[in-house]
């Protein structure tokens, strides 16, 4: 049966841990393996966003591995004229192995899954962007070792990234403590559940020093997130105390690793200073996109018909 990736609960915490093994393995290999898995084999993409780590990452990582990509902005294609996703969900899968799909409403993507018969994934929502929570996991566990001791802080928009934190918390097995402005609150619906299957606290704080303390992760986003264009004055004003900047980062310890999804807005969320300091792993962690989506796209796609 295929297996689509619309939210990190589509795996499993050990399918998680041995896809950081493999992740690990691909990364250390890269440019040495000669991978043949995706031959004769296409992976459809289709943005509906602007995108360019999730992009050049996804595509490098299938040529990689041996295969081809289609990429298409959904603008040009039948969907922009109102063709049904039922419709073009069947059609796409006689045509390519596996689609990569970002768009606005996680509930589209849902159709999607339920019509194609090849595996679906997630390259963000509004709700959710579970390859890159995928990689920034891996971040995190190949520089700490392991996530289940951890404390993780999110400072900032309780946006689809956060929601994929919570979700991962639950998941995984680690503490979270999320300072979000009031008004900018994750889905609380999102919250209870993973609360409910929690081992560990997942906490709302108004405070950024409280969510900080103790922590040996810390993640941040921008304020407005795409679609968001047209709030973005408003959130500067309601986000200002929630910037990750040194004298908030002195609060965490020396040891404690910064994580940005990127792409950053220097000033806003995060300070330059802290972007480009020693605690930063950002542009390692945009790096591990590639291997992780390889990892995931071989899991998803071993096993499926040529
Ligand atoms: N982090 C991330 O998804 O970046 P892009 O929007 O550039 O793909
Ligand atoms: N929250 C951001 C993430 C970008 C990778 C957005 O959705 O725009």
């Amino acid at each position: 049966m295929k297996r689509d990736f619309l939210t990190i609960n589509d795996l499993s915490r050990s399918e998680v841990l041995s896809l950081f093994d493999e992740t690990a393995g691909l990364k250390a290999k890269r440019g040495k393996e000669n991978s043949t898995l995706l031959a004769r084999r296409t992976i459809g993409m289709l943005f509906d966003k602007p995108s360019t780590r999730t992009r050049v990452s996804f595509e490098a990582g299938v040529y990689e591995l041996g295969g081809s990509v289609v990429f298409l902005h959904r603008s040009e294609t039948q969907l922009s004229r109102n063709e049904p996703i039922s419709h073009a969900a069947r059609v796409l899968s006689s045509y390519v192995h596996a689609l990569v799909i970002r768009t606005y409403d996680q509930a589209e993507l849902e159709e999607m899954a339920k019509y194609a018969s090849i595996p679906i994934i997630n390259a963000l929502t509004d709700m959710y962007h579970p390859c890159q929570i995928l990689s920034d996991m891996f971040t995190v566990w190949e520089k700490k070792g392991n996530l289940q001791d951890l404390k993780v802080a999110w400072i900032g928009d309780g946006n689809n990234m956060a929601q994929s934190w919570i979700k991962a918390a639950a998941l995984m097995g680690f503490e979270l403590a999320l300072a979000v402005p009031e008004g900018y609150d994750p889905s609380s619906e999102i919250l209870e559940q993973a609360r409910a299957a929690s081992e560990k606290p997942i906490t709302i704080t108004r405070d950024p020093i409280e969510a900080i303390a103790g922590a040996e992760v810390i993640n941040t986003d921008v304020w407005a997130s795409m679609g968001q264009e047209n709030e973005a004055e408003v959130r500067v004003e309601a986000f200002r105390k929630f910037q990750i900047n040194s004298k908030l980062l002195a609060q965490a310890g020396p040891e404690a690793i910064v994580l940005h999804c990127l792409p950053a807005h220097l000033g806003e969320e995060i300070t330059a200073e802290v972007l480009e300091g020693p605690q930063s792993v950002a542009f390692e962690q945009a790096g591990n996109k590639l291997h992780a989506q390889k990892a995931l796209l071989k899991f998803l796609i071993q096993g499926t018909q040529c």
